[in-house]
């Protein structure tokens, strides 16, 4: 991937250098004595396994959390005073959706009140900043009509406005493309490459490799809080990172599909529609696994919500078995859980973690019914449960008490994943399910997809990862405009095909 920039590297400058670093939280050592220099003008990508720490170092820099003493950081040459010079794009975002775009970039930025605010310099400002992302949008615009990826661009450009042509600043970037599909993704890594070139440092926290690949100038590499390797990316490899992020070579295989267990359809959808969805009809064996793609918003993200109840407006019908068929009108979440349907919610951190609650808690919570004996929870089963699932999933670390927000992001996602997959749901619906997830974590998530199947499930599954799906999938179904554009299948199921179809190609 050529981002057509030519390559101006001032290594004379250093945009961020640490020395030293450490973080522990009570017992627990997070970061070990880290070392780390950011030139400006470079992309430097920090990559590591889910809980390495590299979140946790992101918060150091922003000044959310304070390093252990003794570590030193250099922003630009300077140790204070520094905090201008750093901009962030957190992985949230952090945009407030009833607000316009003019009101989240100056809320943003000030914390007077904002009433105090002058207005007409804050438009001029939003208007540059939305310029810069590409988009053509009134800055009146609410933030609740943008799509993600314009989100994200948004976010980039009012970061990027921050430091532009700031020589000695830097640039933080918390996995930013790991909501966006693949075809917004390079517009994305253009911008970022772009503003590197300006004299900016970046540093680019991702799990996407062929994004380190194909951007960074260089790659530091985190095993359990330590530097493991620092390197040029044109003198590594792939292989070679992920050997460092894990310490072994990893099995980063496709398990075999598991054969479909029966012809006759366990779900059948007729007529679903709804707001830029539909007609669209989906029949599911038990057994087999079914995918759905496309680009943003041409509806198949939709669907997942609409077979577990949560989607408004909606017409068709849904039957299960034998059963007689229900209107989607009629569906609402419980009712799809009775009928033994699971989904698994892209954003599942914001849409099903309680972060308060343990990790057991979490895990466990939809399988309690099971748990219950003579009218009393069963705590010792509880916990035989909770431990196998945090190993079948490697989740780290594996210590039931711990309150699940003191998981890193992907650790939590495991978490999630093992509580709906352990319920042994009849229909399993997932959205996006390896999304923000490492490599070794990827492949575990999609065996335990398989398995789900191959124990008699009709699976669903809506991703834009079309590598997944081209290797996992029974059928895919590629949508345009809200309708099935083509089912692709058998031998004419690869990757390359999906992108194309999903291209209207
Ligand atoms: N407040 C806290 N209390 C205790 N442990 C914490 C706390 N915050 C983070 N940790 C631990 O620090 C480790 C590193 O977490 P961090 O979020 O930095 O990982 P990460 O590299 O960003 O992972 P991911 O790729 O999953 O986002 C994890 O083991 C996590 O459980
Ligand atoms: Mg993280």
């Amino acid at each position: 991937m050529g981002m057509g920039v030519q390559q101006v590297v001032h290594p004379e400058i250093c945009a961020l250098e640490v020395s030293g670093l450490s973080k522990t939280f009570g017992a627990t050592r997070v970061l070990t004595d880290l070392d780390l220099t950011i030139r400006s003008g470079e992309v430097h990508a920090l990559v590591g396994q889910n809980g390495s720490g590299k979140s946790t170092f992101i918060k150091i820099l922003s000044g959310y959390q304070p390093a252990d003493k003794g570590g030193e950081v250099y922003v630009a040459g300077e140790a204070e005073g520094w905090s201008d010079k750093i901009a962030f794009v957190h992985q949230d975002l952090g945009f407030v959706d009833s607000l316009s775009i003019v009101e989240n970039l100056a809320g943003a930025f000030h914390s007077r009140s904002l009433g105090t605010l002058n207005w007409r310099a804050e438009r001029i400002r939003a208007e540059r900043i939305t310029e810069l992302a590409g988009l053509s949008l009134s800055v009146d615009t609410p933030m609740r009509s943008l799509q993600q990826v314009d989100k994200a661009l948004l976010a980039l450009a009012r970061a990027r406005d921050e430091v532009v042509d700031a020589r000695g600043s830097l640039l933080v970037l918390d996995e930013p493309t790991a909501y966006l599909p693949n075809d917004r993704v390079r517009e994305l890594l253009s911008q970022i490459v772009q503003t590197a070139r300006s004299g900016v440092g970046v540093l680019l926290v991702t799990h996407r490799l062929q994004e380190v690949m194909a951007v960074a100038d260089r790659v530091t590499v985190l095993r359990d809080g330590k530097v493991v390797a620092t390197k040029e990316v044109p003198e590594t490899t792939e292989a070679e990172i992920i050997e460092a992020m894990i310490g072994t070579t990893p099995d980063a295989t496709y398990p075999d599909r598991p054969d479909s267990l029966e012809t006759a359809a366990f779900l059948r959808i007729r007529g679903l529609s709804a707001d830029l969805l539909g007609p669209v009809d989906l029949a599911v064996a038990p057994g087999e696994i079914v995918g759905l793609a496309g680009l943003v918003a041409s509806g198949w993200e939709q669907v997942p919500y609409a077979i577990m109840g949560a989607l408004d407006n909606v017409n068709g019908s849904l039957a299960v078995g034998e059963a007689e068929p229900i209107e989607f009108a009629r569906m609402t979440p419980q009712r799809a859980v009775a009928m033994g349907i699971a989904l698994v919610p892209a954003d599942r951190v914001r849409d099903s973690a309680v972060g308060e609650l343990s990790v057991e808690e979490n895990a466990t919570i939809a399988t309690l019914p099971r748990l219950v004996s003579h009218g009393k929870l069963d705590l010792a089963g509880r916990r035989r449960l909770t431990n196998a699932l945090l190993k079948q999933f490697d989740v780290r670390p594996a210590v039931p008490d711990v309150a699940m927000s003191t998981l890193s992001g992907g650790n939590q996602q495991k978490v999630l994943m093992a509580k709906w997959l352990n319920i042994s749901p009849r229909i399993l619906v997932l959205h996006e399910p390896t999304q923000g997830v490492d490599v070794g974590a990827r492949y575990q998530i999609l065996r335990h997809v398989m398995e789900a199947a191959a124990q008699g499930a009709a699976v669903v599954i809506a991703s834009a990862e079309h590598e997944d799906l081209a290797n996992i999938c029974h059928r895919v179904h590629v949508f345009e405009r809200g309708v099935i554009f083509r089912t692709l299948e058998g031998g004419d199921l690869t990757e390359a095909a999906l992108l194309s179809a999903a291209q209207g190609i």
